[in-house]
């Protein structure tokens, strides 16, 4: 039996080039992309293929020149640069290959960044943030500084903080390219279960296909298409 599945994001017709020295480069020229509620998918590609190109503009960080972008109810497409903020500000979360935390802050404190935004008391944020850093595995080290913390502690770090508003959807490009390899299935394994048992919705840029296999598919993204990798069942 098919189930008919509502894709909970959902690219049609989209065009976009960059202007490079006068002159237009085109990267997408009517790219489609479905994908629905619950997914896990891993895009790879050569480098320059567009790959961030496409996590910026499902994080509507970048806009479209041409075509539409549905994610859930929302039309990114139709909305304006403060708007599209608003929007990634409680539905998604973004993790990136070198963490972005910052410095000076706690990891408690870095978690704690994205509710800030929120009508949340003091309280209210605590047991949010204690509660992401236990899911994570690092229950007791809140007031330690990103520098004395591994790679993969501080991608942790960088987990906590894309999930504490409790988005559905988690964008992550390269979220293990400067891990090792054990540090790298730990991640993996992560958003393996954010995935699994909380339902999110993930879609990962990775270089690394040992990687994408704790996806639940691959996208190659080539010459401005996607291909669908087969696997073995
Ligand atoms: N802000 C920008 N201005 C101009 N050109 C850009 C901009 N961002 C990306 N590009 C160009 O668009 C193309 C796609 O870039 P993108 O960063 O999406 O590739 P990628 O697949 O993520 O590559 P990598 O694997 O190296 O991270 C490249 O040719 C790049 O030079
Ligand atoms: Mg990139």
């Amino acid at each position: 039996m098919t189930e008919n599945i509502v894709p909970y994001i959902a690219l049609a017709g989209v065009r976009k080039a960059y202007r490079i020295g006068g002159e237009m480069i085109p990267i997408f020229s009517g790219l489609d992309l479905a994908i629905p509620d619950g997914d896990f998918v891993a895009v790879m590609g050569p480098s320059g293929s567009g790959k961030s190109t496409l996590l910026n503009m499902l994080a509507g960080i970048d806009s479209l020149d041409a075509g539409t972008l549905r994610i859930g109810n929302s039309c990114l497409d139709q909305m304006g640069e403060a708007a599209r903020a608003a929007w990634r500000a409680h539905n998604m979360g973004i993790v990136f290959q070198f963490y972005n935390l910052l410095p000076m802050l706690t990891a408690a404190e870095n978690i704690e960044l994205p509710l800030l935004l929120k009508p949340l008391s003091r309280k209210e944020r605590y047991i949010r943030v204690e509660k992401v850093l236990d899911l994570v595995g690092l229950a007791g080290r809140e007031r330690q500084y990103p520098a004395l913390m591994s790679g993969g502690q501080q991608q942790r770090v960088g987990i906590a903080r894309a999930i504490v508003s409790d988005p559905g959807l988690l964008l992550c490009d390269e979220p293990t390219g400067d891990l090792d390899r054990k540090s790298a299935d730990e991640i993996l394994d992560m958003l393996r279960f954010l995935n699994r048992e909380l339902g999110k919705t993930i879609v990962m840029v990775t270089h690394d296909p040992q990687a994408a296999l704790y996806a639940c598919r691959t996208l190659h993204l080539d010459k401005g298409d996607f291909v669908e990798e087969k696997r073995a069942a």
